[in-house]
């Protein structure tokens, strides 16, 4: 009799370890209010820093590239004016991010991250229609764009729920997010029936304006950004508890 219990006993004692222990992609952050942010901006660094080849743990195995469906733009109004549409986007170098700041509110569960990112670099197909200052820019082609120096800012507010193993986890209630760039190069390749002459008009357009025409496509960007973001905090927060994240006790 004693030994069974001892066996149980031992048992239990050996899961609840099992269960606690943390994984290797995250470091535990104390409640304390003096340390928590550089923790946490410690802590979101070193699972970036995994995340970059993957945590088969966190079913999460290729980041790059960051995948958009279709952005569109509109200059101008009437029926001259200027409308694009960037389809299949894709952007390569958002895993190369380092978290600079973090702040939080443990109450409320309210974080503000703020990341910089060297490099990013877009590629996607093109669409377009209209007139771009003299230039009839009807067309379509092959969009590339170079954005150095990217910095983001990140606002969310999480909601706490308990999961299936009585731990409790996080979703995310709203996200928010900026951003701005530093240097942007861009233009247009291969556009189909276009003349020689058309392509270096545009391609000169864009990129002497390009730091407008970001302006214009910013709240497009910044609702998709947004919703990939939600997603991929929701993916990661439901296979982190949130003890994982901060000591409880
Ligand atoms: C990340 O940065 C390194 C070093 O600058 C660079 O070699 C690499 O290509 C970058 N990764 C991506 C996906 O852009």
């Amino acid at each position: 009799m004693f030994k069974i219990v001892l066996i149980v006993l031992t048992s239990l004692l050996c899961c609840s370890t099992v269960r606690a222990q943390q994984p290797y992609y995250l470091q535990q952050c104390p409640r304390d209010e003096q340390y928590i942010n550089e923790c946490l901006r410690d802590s979101g660094n070193k699972l970036v820093h995994f995340l970059r080849q993957g945590i088969p743990e966190l079913e999460i195995y290729e980041i790059e590239p960051v995948d958009i469906d279709e952005i569109g733009i509109a200059l101008g109004s009437g029926p001259d004016g200027y409308r694009a549409l960037f389809r299949n986007i894709q952007a390569f170098g958002v895993s190369n991010m380092t978290v600079t700041n973090v702040r939080s509110d443990l109450e409320s569960l309210q974080f503000q991250m703020t990341c910089e990112i060297p490099r990013i670099k877009v590629r996607a197909q093109y669409r377009s229609s209209g007139v771009l200052i003299l230039v009839k820019a009807s067309g379509a082609g092959e969009y590339w764009g170079e954005y150095e120096g990217v910095k983001a800012k990140i606002y969310f507010k999480a909601q706490p729920h308990e999961g299936q193993d009585g731990r409790t986890y996080l979703t995310t209630e709203m996200v928010k997010m900026d951003f701005n760039v530093k240097d942007i190069q861009m233009g247009v390749d291969n556009i189909a029936n276009g003349n020689a002459v058309i392509q270096a008009a545009l391609n000169l357009f864009i990129n002497s304006n390009a730091q407008e025409l970001l302006k214009e496509m910013k709240p497009a960007l910044r609702t998709k950004l947004t919703l990939v973001i939600r997603n991929f905090m929701d993916r990661i927060f439901t296979k982190i508890p949130l003890d994982q994240w901060i000591n409880l006790n």
